[in-house]
């Protein structure tokens, strides 16, 4: 543990119990992070990856942190470190980091006072990417708040019912390197930068855990085309060759949407509006419950390249319907390519049943 650097996010409160048994058996130290959550932030991105609200299966509750501050100082093999805070995924709202490196602040300022030495305070990851540019955003969030033939089965996606926009943005003002300057640039109190706050605490080390935002846009998903029909209720249909087990991320945040076009067909500037469909063996199976914009009506075989995959886009790759699942190939800034994950055989997928009848 300590012997080898190994730094520990504690989170639930009970893990301090766990983790210092631990380390008195091994006799050894454990270094401390507090995992906090329970901030007062509202719809910052999609519930379902919000980890740090009221509303989070994650984290210490913030308003049990000063009690917990003092517990820590009473286990002896534990080494406090700093605090941490892993606001949810794709915030775009710099305000949601400024509320809650705020509150740290101010932890920290007191916990240092008793002894809680804050070395640390970790930010998490969060930072959000762009899918689509502003307009277009802006325009789909306005079709999709009448939901009538733009959402699947004319469900609500996004809007809570007082028709007030709850969840994901698919576009971010800020990059990577922008975010880290507007969060301490940005202003404290009494005119006063978020950095030069840091400064006067003691220049604690400031951790960012970035996923999305290093890997998003770095990934494209081709799939096939096998039929362009209609739903028995007259809405454009395509289905292609892959489901919601490869490109799952609207399993859970039904309006994560992508930007798509016919790759063998990228001159084309025909619109075509339509749902996308997978090839698993249920209706739920759609790419994305919001309606796509193709460059053109696709045909058989056509190749359908989705942009932005790169992030969370086969998290809950499996072998449902018994697919097997697909490779995965590197293509350098030079045009080389390179295959960094293969294809599953229909072996890979069966290697694991038991030949019962073979069992004594
Ligand atoms: C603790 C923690 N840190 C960082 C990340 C990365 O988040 P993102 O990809 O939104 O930057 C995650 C994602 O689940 C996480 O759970």
């Amino acid at each position: 543990m300590h012997k080898k650097g190994i730094l520990i996010n504690v989170d639930p409160e009970e893990e301090l119990d766990v983790i210092n048994a631990i380390a008195r058996e091994l006799g050894l130290e454990a270094k401390i992070n507090l995992r906090l959550a329970g901030f007062p932030l509202k719809h910052i991105t999609s519930p379902a990856i919000t980890t740090s609200s009221e509303w989070s299966k994650f984290g210490i509750p913030v308003q049990r942190a000063k009690e917990v501050i003092q517990k820590v100082l009473r286990f002896e093999y534990l080494i406090p470190n700093g605090l941490m805070v892993h606001l949810g995924s794709q915030i775009t709202d710099i305000g949601a980091y400024h509320l809650v490196l705020e509150e740290l602040i101010k932890l920290a300022a007191d916990a240092d006072k008793i002894g809680f030495d804050v070395k640390e305070l970790n930010l998490g990851g969060g930072c959000g990417i762009s899918y689509l540019d502003k307009a277009e955003w802006n325009a789909i969030k306005r079709k999709i708040s009448d939901t009538s033939d733009t959402t699947w089965a004319n469900e609500l996606i996004g809007y809570n019912c007082n028709n007030e926009w709850i969840s994901e943005e698919l576009y971010c003002s800020f990059t990577p390197d922008t975010f880290i300057q507007k969060l301490f640039n940005g202003t404290y109190t009494a005119n006063r930068t978020f950095k030069e706050r840091l400064e006067e605490l003691g220049l604690p080390k400031i951790v960012v855990e970035p996923g999305r935002s290093l890997v998003g846009n770095a990934q494209v998903t081709l799939v096939r085309v096998c039929h362009v029909g209609t739903t028995p209720s007259g809405q454009n249909l395509v289905h292609v060759d892959a489901g919601v087990n490869h490109h799952s991320q609207n399993i859970v945040v039904p309006e994560q949407l992508h930007r798509m076009e016919i790759a063998n067909r990228i001159d084309s500037e025909a619109n075509f509006e339509t749902f996308i469909a997978g090839n698993l063996c249920y209706t739920g199976d759609l790419l994305c419950r919001i309606k796509n914009t193709l460059n053109g009506k696709p045909k058989r075989g056509d190749y359908i390249t989705i942009y932005d995959t790169g992030a969370y886009s086969d998290f809950f790759a499996s072998n449902t319907n018994s697919f097997p699942r697909p490779a995965k190939v590197m293509v350098t800034k030079t045009g080389k390519d390179r295959q960094v994950v293969k294809r599953e055989s229909p072996f890979g997928v069966f290697h694991r049943d038991v030949d019962w009848k073979k069992l004594k």
